[in-house]
């Protein structure tokens, strides 16, 4: 083993996954070690609380001031488990100004804040590793980074939020409400601190925006991602789609297009053939294709004390291995050359093109379907499945299920105002997005 000293490393925050660094370093120091070249060793640690149970702090200088961590001289590397857009800016550009180097887990921070953090850090010559903010335990970022680096990607899509599977699958497996399944993924400590950002898309927007920057070379570009999230898909859209031998997940999703690049958060259709449909619970999954490798699919826990502990530790490897490398001959943070990224645009959601379900209430009468079939011919939408609920109990009203081609968004938006004015259709008309996934 090398005579080298270990690193010194200052944990900010010591909670779930703090915790789980400690242990999983303790447990596996010798495989680690031989791995780094060297020991790695938590000096430093702030706990705004309790120390979560369970972790033995021995050898751990421990304060409430994460300010005392990152501005003690004898730390060498930061970890930052704090989350949030602030202070974790601003503790991450002190330890960088330092010239300590930094891993972090917060998706918000590198997706909000990355552009200007990497190029702080490349004048300092530190490192900023983040691969546990991508889905946990999955190492997505060692692999779109550098495994797929001969590759043109083409396309990437990922069960990236585990709180927002857990619901769907929940819904679709035993029928339950929304709101109740919510309520368990909270108690289990899947959900954000604030559970919106889960629900609402925010923090697969966080993932997503890293995922494409990697993936294609841009600069990370969080505002520019169309977020939808899954409080408006009930059960009965859950039943539909199954009968039409589709799953609904809530997708992440960034493609490369001649006209720019898609990168979209929505609840999507997959037929349940492909195996990312087949992602259920709070685990994650991400499909990438690149032209190369063809598909190739990463699976594992995005969530959860030593799944994201481990994505910690390997960036502290990584880190650590680097440490006595020219800067200039690193991996980039964004996987190209700073120089190199690209300007390709971001696509609004209008210009996307993709295949649609529709759900909606219409009249039982003769005619009512020809409308509807009219304003969806006008706007060149081709329509591949149709299914008419038979009415429930003597109603007059029956729910008519459609499954489209593919199709640019504004021509959908613009059947969709049609069909609504109809006298015929008593409701909005639900959209969800369908992907084929080939
Ligand atoms: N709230 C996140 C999820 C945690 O449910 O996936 C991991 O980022």
């Amino acid at each position: 083993m090398s005579a080298l000293e270990p690193v010194r490393v200052g944990l900010l925050g010591l909670g779930t996954v703090g915790g789980g660094v400690v242990n999983v370093l303790a447990r596996n120091q010798h495989e680690i070690a031989r791995r780094a070249g060297r020991g790695i060793a938590i000096t430093h640690g702030a706990a705004r609380e309790n120390v979560f149970p369970g972790v033995d702090t021995r050898g751990i200088t421990i304060t409430q001031d994460p300010w005392d961590v990152v501005n003690d001289p004898d730390v060498g590397i930061i970890v930052e488990l704090i989350g949030g857009y602030s202070p974790a800016r601003e503790l991450v550009l002190r330890a960088i100004e330092q010239g300590k180097h930094v891993v972090t887990a917060n998706k918000a921070l590198i997706a909000r804040h990355g552009n200007e953090l990497f190029a702080v850090a490349r004048e300092r010559g530190v490192m900023i590793a983040f691969e546990a903010a991508v889905a946990g335990g999955i190492p997505i970022i060692k692999a779109l980074r550098e495994g797929l680096a001969a590759n043109r990607i083409e396309w990437a899509a990922g069960i990236i939020n585990g709180t927002t599977n857990f619901i769907l699958s929940e819904m679709r497996d035993k029928g339950r409400s929304f709101v109740d399944v919510l309520a368990e993924a909270q108690k289990l400590g899947y959900a954000e601190a604030d559970p919106t950002f889960d629900i609402e898309g925010i923090d697969a927007a966080h993932k997503l925006t890293i995922i494409a920057s990697i993936a294609f070379g841009i600069p990370l570009q969080f505002d520019k991602v169309y977020t939808e999230g899954i409080g408006a898909i009930t059960g009965e859209d859950v039943a539909y789609a199954e009968a039409l031998g589709y799953r609904i997940k809530h997708l992440g999703f960034t493609r490369r297009t001649d006209r720019g690049v898609e990168l979209r958060v929505h609840p999507t259709l997959i037929a349940h053939r492909r195996l990312i449909a087949n992602v259920d619970g709070v685990m994650n999954a991400v499909l990438v294709k690149g032209d190369a490798a063809g598909p190739t699919l990463y699976y594992g826990a995005g969530a959860g004390r030593e799944p994201t502990a481990s994505a910690v530790i390997a960036d502290l490897v990584d880190v650590t291995r680097t440490l006595t490398a020219n800067p200039g001959n690193r991996v980039p943070h964004l996987a190209f050359q700073p120089d190199r990224l690209s300007d390709i645009a971001v696509l609004p959601i209008d210009e996307v093109e993709t295949a649609y379900y529709l759900r909606m209430r219409a009249a039982d009468r003769p005619g009512v379907m020809a409308e509807v079939c009219q304003l969806l011919a006008a706007q060149g939408i081709s329509i591949e499945a149709v299914v008419q609920k038979e009415p429930v109990d003597g109603a007059h009203e029956v729910t008519i299920i459609m499954l489209t081609h593919r199709v640019r968004e504004s021509s959908m938006n613009a059947a969709i105002r049609g069909i609504e004015g109809l006298q015929s259709i008593d409701s909005k008309v639900h959209r969800i997005r369908l992907e084929s996934m080939a």
